[in-house]
């Protein structure tokens, strides 16, 4: 069996927050945070609207697009950072929004590399039979754990989810459609560069982000190479083969720099992190979900996916849309 894409979308929360009404809060401006980071404006959840909710409405819109009812799937794997609860997972809460009540459902936490991740992981399952259509999202309220008062941090992140339905179909169908190959790393040696300063165990509170920005762009560059690098090795491709290349959206200067680093022309890369910034692990299926609602992304078409965050982790996926 293969793994093919059936249909993706993606919700934002209505309230857009912009560089200029932050600068207003800290101390920063719109022209600092563009130069840096390319990051505009982003989205943030409403009091009372939890990742639970974004989930389940850009769930809600992937199976739509997959032509598919929420019956259908048989296996919901999430990628977040920022559940409503400490536990239960919050996809056995989109399981339970959607009415389903067959099938497994749970979390996968890689920080911003857990959308990637989770297509991994619903991969591997689909193709040993352990389901036959997944719902794989990223969702997150990154609003909830930033430090409003830290200008180093507060301004990068949004809120957003964005899903993607797989589905397992035998390896002679659909020409040579499916996820082709993938890649994921992870070194907790990085652990305390990139951290929530709180949790259950630790201190049981939530707590907030930490960064050592120039340390996450210092590894940044390299770590994606790796795994697009490994993704395009183990698929037997390479670079000049691909049309769509869609990083996760931290910082356009990173992106910029993998793009350079990869000779990905800059016309072949998906760029959100202007409006959406960075959202964590709903930054990747938010751009697949943009560039195919805008008629970019076509079926046939060779996409690769990556991301790197917290661990840090980092992983790449090579898709025949
Ligand atoms: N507005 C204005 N000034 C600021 C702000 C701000 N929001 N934040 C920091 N500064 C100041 C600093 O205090 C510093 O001032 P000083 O020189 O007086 O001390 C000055 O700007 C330069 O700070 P640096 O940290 O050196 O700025 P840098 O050019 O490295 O940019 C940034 C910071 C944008 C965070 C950069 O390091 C970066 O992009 N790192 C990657 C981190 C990232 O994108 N993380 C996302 C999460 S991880 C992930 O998703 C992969």
């Amino acid at each position: 069996m293969k793994t093919i894409v059936r249909g993706v979308g993606h919700y934002l929360p209505e309230r857009v927050v912009t560089n200029d009404e932050l600068a207003k809060r800290v101390d920063t401006s719109d022209e600092w945070i563009v130069q840096r980071t390319g990051i505009k404006q982003r989205h943030v959840a409403a009091e009372g609207e939890y990742t639970s909710d974004l989930a389940t409405k850009a769930a809600e819109r992937a199976i739509a697009a997959a032509g598919l009812t929420p019956n259908d799937i048989d296996l919901i794997v999430m990628g977040t950072t920022t559940p409503d609860r400490t536990f239960p997972a919050t996809a056995t809460l989109v399981q339970n929004n959607l009415g389903i009540r067959h099938g497994a459902a749970f979390d996968v936490q890689a920080v911003c590399s857990g959308f990637v991740f989770a297509v991994t992981t619903a991969d591997s399952h689909l193709k040993n039979g352990m389901g036959t259509r997944a719902l794989v999202i990223g969702a997150e309220t990154c609003s909830r754990i930033l430090d409003w008062d830290d200008r180093t941090t507060c301004v990068l992140f949004g809120d957003g989810a964005g899903a993607m339905v797989l589905e397992a179909v035998p390896e002679d169908q659909e020409d040579d459609r499916g996820i082709l190959s993938s890649c994921i790393r992870s070194d907790g040696a990085h652990w305390n560069k990139l951290y929530i300063d709180g949790g259950p165990s630790l201190t049981g509170t939530v707590g907030h982000l930490r960064m050592e920005g120039k340390e996450v762009f210092r590894h940044a560059v390299g770590m994606i190479s790796d795994v697009v690098e490994g993704a395009f090795e183990k698929a037997n491709k390479n670079v000049e083969d691909l049309d769509w290349f869609v990083p996760h959206q931290a910082n356009r200067r990173i992106i910029e720099g993998a793009g350079k680093k990869l000779n990905i022309p800059e016309e072949k890369v998906i760029i959100t992190v202007d409006k959406h910034a960075n959202t964590s692990a709903a930054s990747v299926p938010m751009a697949l979900s943009v560039a195919v609602e805008d008629g970019r992304i076509k079926k046939g078409d060779l996409v690769m996916i990556e991301a790197m965050g917290g661990g840090f982790t980092w992983a790449a996926s090579l898709i025949r849309w």
